[in-house]
C-alpha cells in the first residue's frame, strides 16, 4: 500500500497529507454504531460476528473518510480467548474471572481458542477487502501490563492497584502471567497482520501507573518481546506503541528499546520534547485532548493548530490523546476534520 499516508509516516517519512484517524473512532457517539449495537444485542456479539464487526469498523471511515480503519473489537477479547469469563456490564466495564496465582494460570489455555480468535481473523480478511485501498487497516493487541491489570482484578479502576500490589508481592507469579500474554500477543498480531492488517497498535492503557522500575520491566521489555516477534514472522511490520501515561524518559526508552515505528502520546505528553528527544526516526501520533473535542470551537481550533504547527515538518499521524468519549458531538469531529485537512 505505497499510496496510505500513515504508512508512509510509520516509515519515517513526511506523508503527503498529515493521516488522521481516532482511537475508538467506531463507538457509542454514532448512531449508526448504537443502532448495529442494539441489534446485536451486546458489545461481545459485535466483537464475534465479522459482519457485524466489518459493518461497524467501515461506519466512521463511510461517514468521515479517515486515513486508517480499526479493527473493532476488545483488548480483553485475548484474555476472553485464553480462557477467562469476560462480560461487559451496561455502564459499568468489563468483568473478568480473576487470574492471581501460578495455579488459576495454570487453569488457562496455552493458546488462544481458535474458535474466538479466528473470527477476529475472518473480520480483518472482511475489512481489508471491503476498504478503499488507500485506507490503512490497524489491528491491535492490549500490551501485556494493560490487559495483566485486568485480569488481575476482574475489572479496571482505582491506579489498577490490584496487579501493582501482585507484581510486587509474587513476581514469579506475574512474570509467568506476562510471558503468556507476550506469546499470545505476538501469536494474535502475526495473525492479524496475515489476514490483512497493514500496520498494528498495542495499547497500554495503565502503563502510566507503574514506577521506572516497574515501567521498564512490565512495559518495555514485553513490549520489545512482541515487537521481535512479530518482525521475525512478518519482517518490517509497521508497529505503533500508545504507552499512555508514560514519561518523557520512559517513552524515549519505550521508542528505542522496542524499535516501534510510531509511538502514540496522551494529551498531557509535552510533544516539543517528545520531538526533540525521539528525533526524526519515530513517527509521532496523537496528543489532542479528548475534551477539546467535545468542547468544539475556539478550545478545538486553537488546539488543533497548535498540535499542527508543533509536528510540522515530522512522521506526523493525527490523533487524540485517548478515544472519543460517547458524548462528543459529531458536528465537531467534522470540525476537526476540516480544519486539519485544510491546515
Ligand atoms: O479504537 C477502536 O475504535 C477499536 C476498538 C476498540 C475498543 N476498545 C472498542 C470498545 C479498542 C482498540 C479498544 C481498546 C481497549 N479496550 C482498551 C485500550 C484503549 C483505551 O481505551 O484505553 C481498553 C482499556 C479496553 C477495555 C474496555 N473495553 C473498557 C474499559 C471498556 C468499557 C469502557 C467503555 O468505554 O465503555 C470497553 C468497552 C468498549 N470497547 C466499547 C468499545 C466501542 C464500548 C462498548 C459499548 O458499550 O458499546
Amino acid at each position: 500500500m505505497p499510496d496510505s499516508p500513515l504508512l508512509q509516516a510509520l516509515n519515517g517519512r513526511v506523508p503527503a497529507r498529515v493521516p488522521i484517524w481516532m482511537m475508538r473512532q467506531a463507538g457509542r457517539y454514532l448512531p449508526e454504531y448504537r443502532a448495529l449495537r442494539e441489534k446485536a444485542g451486546d458489545f461481545l456479539s459485535l466483537c464475534y460476528n465479522p459482519d457485524f464487526a466489518t459493518e461497524v469498523t467501515l461506519q466512521p471511515i463511510r461517514r468521515f473518510g479517515f486515513d486508517a480503519a480499526i479493527l473493532f473489537s476488545d483488548i480483553l477479547v485475548v484474555p476472553h480467548a485464553l480462557g477467562c469469563d469476560l462480560r461487559f456490564e451496561q455502564g459499568e466495564g468489563p468483568r473478568l474471572s480473576t487470574v492471581t496465582s501460578l495455579a488459576d494460570l495454570d487453569g488457562l489455555r496455552s493458546q488462544l481458542d481458535p474458535d474466538k480468535v479466528g473470527r477476529v481473523y475472518e473480520a480483518v480478511a472482511k475489512i481489508r477487502a471491503s476498504l478503499p485501498r488507500e485506507t490503512a487497516l490497524l489491528g491491535f493487541c492490549g500490551a501485556p501490563w494493560t490487559v495483566a491489570t485486568y485480569m488481575v482484578a476482574g475489572r479496571g479502576g482505582d491506579e489498577q492497584v490490584p496487579a501493582r500490589r501482585a507484581a510486587y508481592r509474587d513476581p514469579v507469579f506475574f512474570a509467568a502471567l506476562i510471558d503468556r500474554l507476550v506469546e499470545a500477543s505476538a501469536t494474535y498480531l502475526i495473525a492479524q497482520f496475515r489476514a490483512g492488517a497493514d500496520a498494528v497498535q498495542i495499547f497500554d492503557s495503565w502503563s502510566g501507573v507503574l514506577d521506572p522500575e516497574e515501567f521498564r520491566r512490565w512495559v518495555v521489555s514485553p513490549i520489545r518481546r512482541i515487537v521481535s516477534a512479530v518482525r521475525a514472522e512478518i519482517p518490517g511490520a509497521p508497529i505503533i506503541a500508545f504507552p499512555k501515561g508514560a514519561t518523557l524518559s520512559g517513552l524515549t526508552e519505550l521508542a528505542f528499546a522496542t524499535g516501534v515505528n510510531g509511538i502514540g502520546l496522551d494529551w498531557t505528553a509535552d510533544r516539543r520534547n517528545v520531538r526533540a528527544a525521539l528525533g526524526a526516526r519515530f513517527a509521532l501520533q496523537g496528543n489532542l485532548d479528548p475534551l477539546r473535542l467535545i468542547a468544539g470551537g475556539r478550545a478545538l481550533d486553537e488546539g488543533i493548530d497548535a498540535l499542527m504547527a508543533d509536528f510540522r515538518g515530522a512522521a506526523h499521524i493525527f490523533n487524540l490523546g485517548h478515544g472519543i468519549r460517547p458524548e462528543t458531538p459529531i458536528a465537531h469531529v467534522e470540525q476537526m476534520l476540516k480544519r486539519v485537512r485544510g491546515f
